[in-house]
């Protein structure tokens, strides 16, 4: 069976008219502390929308909001699915948000490390399975079809992320550049339609960075997948990013393609300064080159 048949393909083309997620108006308190305000987000359909913002802006706290760990007290999260129908996120249990479509990576790795690669993200494609425990412990045969079929998309997911020849290591012997790739792959099993990526290239070498950038962008393209990517580094952020939104102190402060923010007056005052501007001109000189 080829690759395409068990990564289910869908269409990359974007589909810019209804946005796959929409953050309205989203405030989240841990009390007195305003986390999140008033946050607008709007996600298109096969985009890659990078978050970006300084240390403790609410970036990852958004991606708790959005896959049901935490409940903002204020707004509206909708995900508009590829089949037409509407969900209203907020205060949705996450393994309900990840039934419907949304899957996502940790800032801090979480892998089962006494596991191989591979039983880790099979873990991930067995949960998309129908078969009810009393068939798999009783080993009828759709609960036999159902394995097979999870260790299939596993192999391949593996295949697809690059890391093909390490199925059988322990997911805590990979070093920090491939568990983060293994990340990934799990997330992917569980067929999304949004990726939420939360700092996926942190700790990892240039050379890794720039892989990362590629699979990336094979992820929204080959399969058709939105991303929301929360990243430091403005180098990968400008070379995957269709556009950006910035967070500062829990507030969006800046939207647009990446060559609108880097010139918002607000963003470089508040936010990127004239270090982090240079950052940005350079990487943009850099992807033109
Ligand atoms: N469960 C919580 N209880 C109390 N405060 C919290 C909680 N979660 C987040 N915060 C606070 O909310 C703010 C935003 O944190 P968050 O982790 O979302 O920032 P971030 O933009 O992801 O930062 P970083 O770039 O360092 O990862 C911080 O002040 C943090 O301490
Ligand atoms: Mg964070």
């Amino acid at each position: 069976m080829s690759n395409n048949t068990v990564i289910k393909q869908r269409s990359a083309e974007s589909d810019t008219a209804t946005p796959v997620i929409a953050v309205r108006g989203v405030t989240l308190r841990f009390g007195g502390l305003v986390c999140l305000s008033d946050v607008e987000l709007t996600l298109n359909r096969g985009e890659i929308l990078a978050v970006i913002g300084p240390n403790g802006a609410g970036k990852t706290s958004l991606f708790n909001s959005l896959t049901g760990v935490y409940v903002p007290q204020e707004g509206s999260i909708t995900l508009n699915s590829a089949n037409g129908s509407t969900h209203a996120l907020l205060g949705q249990k996450t393994h309900v948000v990840n039934k419907l479509g949304l899957a996502r990576t940790f800032q801090n790795i979480r892998l089962f490390g006494a596991l191989t690669a591979l039983e880790n993200v099979k873990i991930a494609a067995e949960t998309r399975q129908r078969t009810g425990p009393v068939s798999i412990m009783l080993g009828l045969p759709n609960a036999r079809r159902a394995e097979r079929a999870s260790d299939r998309r596993a192999h391949n997911l593996m295949e697809f992320v690059g890391l093909g020849d390490k199925i059988n290591e322990l997911a805590s012997s990979l070093s920090y550049g491939d568990q983060r790739r293994l990340e990934i792959a799990r997330a992917l099993a569980t067929d999304p339609q949004v990726l939420l990526l939360d700092e996926p290239a942190a700790g990892t070498n240039p050379t890794e960075k720039l892989e990362l950038a590629e699979l990336i962008r094979h992820i929204n393209a080959e399969l058709g997948i939105s991303v929301l990517l929360i990243e430091h580094d403005m180098r990968l952020v400008m070379s995957v990013a269709h556009r950006v939104t910035v967070l500062n102190f829990g507030k969006v402060i800046a939207s647009g393609t990446t060559a609108e923010v880097q010139r918002d007056p607000a963003v470089v005052e508040a936010y990127l300064g004239a270090e982090m501007a240079a950052e940005m001109l350079d990487a943009q000189a850099q992807e033109e080159e």
